[in-house]
């Protein structure tokens, strides 16, 4: 029994361990894990972790505000232009609108003011007054948005390659077809320059100005110089302003008379006496006189022949057509507003001019030209 019995419990205590071994045996070796596979659903309004870090709600609202704020304008300018091009195309414009400049003369500065600030016309102005030297002619002078840039008053210097050469203006002789327009440059260079006396003021056409200017004699009356040849009889003589006398202010809008004080010669004490100008200066006037191509022929005329320079800064056709466009669609309008055909081709003008092209430089995708010309070579 007790034989038995021990037999028994170690059959039992056996068949255990041998079931916990086989049990043992038989349990898998671990898997590696595999990826969970998730339902493309799930992830449906779950954002991406970067996406989520940086763009808030309130960035992304701002960001679709300013689109479609820029949209809305977009399509207002859009729509605006087109109405303009309506309107522009059915407006009869004379090809002369240099007329306009009497009636808008006062208000003119303040009207380019904040665009030339914008386009920095103001450092292209300076950088070709500065290139003025001798006599100098500014014809179209308009209301002397040059003047702050002249050098007054002549001295020996030397050139860029060590030659002697004259720097700075000896004297200077503004010209333009508004009386009203002129009058204000005058009244602008006597604040500024009151002490030089070499200056003139004339209202006259800029294709008929000669440098044997008539001068006011103390007397009272014009004379021409002699050592010039004297303007022929059909042109008229260039009314002469000896700006030392302050005027009592400018034209008003309305008037198309010319001023009262710039009627007469207001003080004499210089006369010009050359044959020619050293230096013809031109800013934004190609686009207001209704021939530009005369208008170059005439100033390479009167231009020294040697070492004369014609500057010119003007504004025209772009670089690029789909601007050309627009100029164009829009010329009308604004020709009968401004007194200005802002399309024309200044390259083909100066070509046609027949004078020498010494540097042509452009700006504002190409519609602001920058030329500096001189009078073609005589052939020997
Ligand atoms: C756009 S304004 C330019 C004025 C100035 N030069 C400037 O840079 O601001 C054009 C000027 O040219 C003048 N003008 C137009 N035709 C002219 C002509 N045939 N002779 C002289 N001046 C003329 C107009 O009276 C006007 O003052």
């Amino acid at each position: 029994m007790l034989v038995s019995g021990n037999t028994d419990r170690t059959v039992r205590e056996l068949s255990r361990l041998y079931s916990t071994r086989s049990r043992k045996s038989h349990r898998k070796p671990p898997q590696p894990k595999k990826p969970t596979r998730t339902n493309a659903f799930d992830n449906l309004n779950a954002k991406p972790a970067a996406v989520r870090s940086t763009v808030s709600p309130r960035t992304l609202t701002v960001f679709g505000v300013g689109v479609l704020s820029i949209s809305l304008y977009c399509g207002y300018l859009y729509s605006s232009y087109r109405q303009a091009v309506a309107h522009s195309k059915t407006l009869q414009v004379p090809e002369d609108v240099s007329d306009r400049y009497n009636s808008t003369a006062t208000g003119y500065d303040a009207e380019v003011e904040l665009g030339e600030r914008f386009m920095r016309l103001g450092a292209r102005r300076k950088e070709l007054v500065r290139m003025a030297r001798g006599d100098v002619l500014e014809v179209s002078c308009g209301t002397g948005r040059n003047m702050e840039y002249y050098q007054l008053g002549e001295r020996r210097g030397l050139d860029s390659q060590g030659h002697s050469e004259i720097q700075g203006c000896r004297s200077v002789t503004f010209v333009d077809l508004s009386p009203q327009m002129v009058e204000i440059a005058r009244q602008k260079f006597r604040k500024q320059y009151p002490d030089f006396t070499k200056a003139v003021f004339r209202a006259e056409d800029a294709r008929e100005v000669l440098p044997t200017a008539a001068s006011a004699d103390p007397r009272g009356g014009e004379s021409s110089s002699s050592s010039s040849p004297s303007p022929s009889p059909s042109r008229s003589l260039p009314t002469l302003f000896f700006s030392q006398k302050t005027s009592t202010g400018p034209p008003t809008a309305e008037s198309s008379e010319m001023p009262p004080s710039s009627h007469t010669a207001e003080k004499a004490g210089w006369a010009f006496s050359r044959s020619h100008f050293d230096t013809v200066l031109e800013t934004m006037g190609l686009c207001s006189t209704t021939d530009p191509v005369g208008l170059l022929r005439h100033l390479g005329s009167i231009t020294e022949p040697q070492k004369g320079r014609i500057l010119l800064l003007e504004h025209g056709r772009s670089h690029y057509d789909w601007l050309n466009k627009v100029l164009d669609n829009l010329a009308p309008a604004h020709a009968h507003r401004h007194g200005c055909w802002w399309n024309r081709d200044i390259g083909h003008i100066i070509e046609q001019s027949g004078l020498e092209v010494v540097e042509i430089k452009r700006y504002h995708l190409g519609t602001t030209w920058r030329a500096v010309l001189r009078p073609k070579a005589a052939t020997p």
